[in-house]
């Protein structure tokens, strides 16, 4: 059966702000590489190969970075959507680009541990017009929720009040042409949405076979700060030691990646961390669960646990920095002027604890 990929990589990224006021929340990098190529090496490792990719008012930055897909082995196709509204009405965007084709559809911002391939080659082998992943959360009304009876989807509701279970759905499913009559057929949610969870609610109402499976692998919806923190967490936990930058009277230890063209001297690195090309470390130590972005720039301080996105500096901070998230272009520096007060130029909806 011929599988296509649809990720979509439009939509607004409000709960990741300030981060994404000047950036595509699909692009925010976890240990070092943005989140959207996650999911494209997962359909890539699907063994799928023409991938359409929903975009929106960040499609610029999206082009720029994915390119024509031949660096994930894919050949890609940016479907501009009009406006952000609704899963749902992401997939009629793309029904040209389907055809009567098979398709996988992943949201842009989310991560699983094991990716893709074991579910895709499963819906290859079957016979079910869709099949949806799920998986036990704490916290079920953030999410699109199901009702499974005797193993079956019985009900499924986006972000309910009160979940009937605990399964959420994750944002990966695989679709069949009838989808498309599915999502047609829908009226706007509460949210003012055409939500994909309806779509799949009129395939199971109109006897179409939805198959629901577990995903016990870890998987994160990295649209809020503290999951995307998390899911660095997770990426670093499993990284293997690959040292190609230059590295000078320093001490590694555990696994640190340190790239091509990045410079580490007179450091103390104690991993999981990732540093990328061009960051310059110096005179400092970088705790376990940190990745240093491209060309970021830190010198004499202490950070752990800490994202530094590309191009921004921590230098000479007495206090070690930690469970921080520091967006591109930012400076974080001493001053040596008043000593009893601290100077800040910070942008809207910034978080700055002081200690
Ligand atoms: O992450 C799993 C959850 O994803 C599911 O449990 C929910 O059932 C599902 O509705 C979805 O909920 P979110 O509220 O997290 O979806 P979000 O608005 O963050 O959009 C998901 C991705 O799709 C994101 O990368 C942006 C993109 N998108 C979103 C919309 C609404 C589009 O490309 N176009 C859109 O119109």
């Amino acid at each position: 059966m011929d599988v296509k990929g649809l990720v979509l990589s439009g939509g607004a990224g409000t709960r990741l702000r300030p981060i994404t006021h000047t950036r595509a929340k699909q692009l925010v990098p976890v240990a070092g590489k943005p989140v959207l190529f996650y999911g494209l090496e997962a359909m890539a490792e699907a063994g799928i190969r023409e991938v359409g990719i929903i975009i929106g008012d960040t499609g610029d930055e999206i082009r720029a970075a994915v390119g024509d897909g031949s660096q994930f082995g894919l050949e890609v196709t940016f479907i501009p959507q009009d406006a952000p509204r609704g899963l749902a009405h992401a997939v009629l965007t793309a029904e040209e680009f389907i055809g009567d084709s098979a398709f996988c559809m992943y949201l842009g911002d989310n991560l699983l541990r094991d990716g893709v391939a074991s579910f895709v080659d499963k819906f290859r082998e079957g016979s079910a017009d869709a099949m949806i992943l799920l998986q036990h959360v704490p916290n079920p009304s953030e999410y699109g929720v199901a009702e499974l009876e005797d193993g079956k989807v019985k009900l499924l509701v986006e972000k309910p009040k009160e979940p009937k279970s605990d399964l959420a759905l994750v944002g990966v499913y695989l679709f069949t042409t009838p989808i498309f009559a599915a999502a047609k057929a829908l009226e706007p949610s509460w949210r003012g949405e055409y939500e994909i969870t309806d779509a799949i609610q009129g395939l199971v109402d109109g006897g179409h076979s939805v198959e629901p499976h577990i995903v016990t692998g870890w998987w994160k919806d990295t649209g809020q700060l503290v999951d995307m923190l998390e899911a660095n967490r997770l990426v670093l936990d499993a990284i293997d030691t690959d040292i190609q930058g230059e590295v000078i009277d320093s001490k590694l230890e555990g696994r640190v990646i340190i790239q091509a063209g990045a410079t580490v001297e007179r450091c103390h690195i104690r991993g999981p961390v990732v540093i990328c090309a061009g960051a310059t470390v110096r005179d400092a130590y970088i705790g376990p669960y940190s990745a240093i972005s491209e060309d970021a720039h830190v010198e004499r301080a202490e950070i752990e646990h800490a994202i530094l996105l590309e191009r921004s500096s921590i230098i000479g901070i007495e206090t070690r920095i930690e469970d921080s998230l520091i967006g591109a272009d930012c400076v974080i520096t001493h001053s040596d002027a008043i000593r009893s007060a601290n100077r800040l130029l910070v942008g809207d909806g910034s978080r700055i604890e002081l200690l």
